[in-house]
């Protein structure tokens, strides 16, 4: 029977999961077992190599056959090569040669096919689960203001009322003389106003700059530019010169503004019960008119919430304790006017809310003051998750 012997260079042709250098090179020399018990050695440890599954097994299989003491090493007809003849020890020693290469390539051969084996099944195992939930991205968060503006928007969505805006940086027309405020009116000492330098308005009428202090001009900016009948909201930034527990230099109002032919205080209360009891996220929502006073409004009236002072919380729509939550009132005849509206065919309502107090109230946020302090932990922990959510 004639072998073919493999000798392996390099490395042996595998079955790897991935192409590899071609640098299999094997040399072929071809040589005779000579002897039939060698042969028949050779056959059995080559089966018993292709038997092998696993490395451990393959590693016994490599001992009994080549171990020093292994099957070929032990074989008589190996040791007869001490004292054989010249001619005859080249054929025996060629017989071992060729045998041990011939099972050496086999182990080697099924060494790399287990080792193959063995990773393909690793990496079968190993495969990412893409239904585990991801890692998050670190992301930012909607601050309370903006997240309490964008829900009292969408409650006077429902209520049929569109988005109004006006500049932050107003004149004295629209902040104060339109809304009824004139000059040296004592009402203007209830606004501690920030004055710039400079004036603003129409050519010819033009009167100093200001920061807002309410979101009411845009009352009068809505009433100059819109026939009625009007129904807007106005949210936005206002300021005022006052700092400390409870107030800041910069808040946040919402304005709201309905003009038309029979509006009255009946439809003022009850939208603002309905559309408080929405944001609070309550069937009823206990609320009460205080008499007040607004020079752009009258009647006027202060709006209360009912609520329970506990010990280290406030439950809102339970109890017998009220609390101040908006300004509200009819439009005044003389802002209608200003406005070019006519008052005995038109009327309507007004209100202003505080946003930060909303949102204090409603997401347990202590200190007004932390709203502006611009501090990460406290974003992150009182922020809105960008696709809605508290975070
Ligand atoms: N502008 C008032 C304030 O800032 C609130 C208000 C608005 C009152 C509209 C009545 C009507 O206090």
């Amino acid at each position: 029977m004639t072998i073919a012997v493999l000798k392996r260079d390099k490395h042996c042709e595998i079955n790897l999961p991935w192409p590899i250098n071609a640098l299999n090179t094997f040399t072929m020399t071809e040589h005779t077992i000579t002897n039939a018990e060698i042969q028949a050695l050779v056959a059995q440890g080559a089966a018993d190599i292709a038997a092998a599954t696993t490395s451990q097994a393959l590693q016994d299989a490599r001992v009994a056959y080549l171990g020093k003491s292994g099957k070929i090493a032990a074989h008589p007809y190996f040791q007869t090569i001490k004292d054989a003849a010249p001619e005859q020890k080249k054929i025996i020693g060629a017989d071992r040669t060729a045998a041990t290469a011939q099972l050496t390539a086999a182990l080697d051969a099924k060494k790399i096919a287990i080792e193959a084996a063995e990773l393909n099944e690793r990496l079968a195992k190993e495969t990412i689960d893409i239904t585990l939930p991801a890692t998050p991205a670190p992301q930012g968060s909607i601050h309370p203001i903006t997240q309490v503006t964008n829900e009292l928007i969408a409650i006077f969505a429902e209520f049929g009322f569109t988005v109004a805006e006006g500049p932050e940086i107003e004149d004295d027309f629209h902040n104060f003389s339109a809304l009824n405020i004139p000059e040296s009116h004592p009402a203007r000492q209830m606004h501690d106003t920030f004055y710039l330098r400079g004036m603003l308005g129409e050519p010819g009428q033009e009167t100093p700059a200001v920061l807002r202090t309410h979101t009411s001009p845009v009352q009068i900016r809505t009433m100059l530019a819109n026939k009625p009948p009007i129904r807007i909201i106005a949210p936005g930034t206002t300021y005022r010169s006052d700092s400390d527990m409870t107030h800041t230099p910069m808040f946040h109002q919402i304005e709201g503004l309905v003009i038309d032919k029979s509006i009255n205080m009946g439809h003022l209360k009850g939208l603002l019960n309905d559309a408080l009891a929405a944001f609070f996220g309550l069937e009823k929502l206990p609320m009460r008119f205080r008499a007040s006073f607004f020079p752009f409004t009258e009647p006027s009236a202060e709006v209360d919430i009912g609520c329970k002072r506990g010990r280290d919380a406030l439950v809102i729509g339970e109890g017998d304790d009220w609390l101040e939550i908006a300004g509200c009132g009819m439009v005044h005849p003389n802002v209608l006017r200003n406005c070019g509206i006519d008052p005995d065919e038109w009327q309507g309502f007004a209100f202003g809310c505080g946003i930060e107090r909303l949102a204090m109230l409603k997401y347990n946020i202590p200190d007004l003051r932390t709203f502006f302090a611009g501090d990460k932990r406290w974003l992150t922990h009182y922020g809105f998750a960008p696709l809605g959510g508290q975070q």
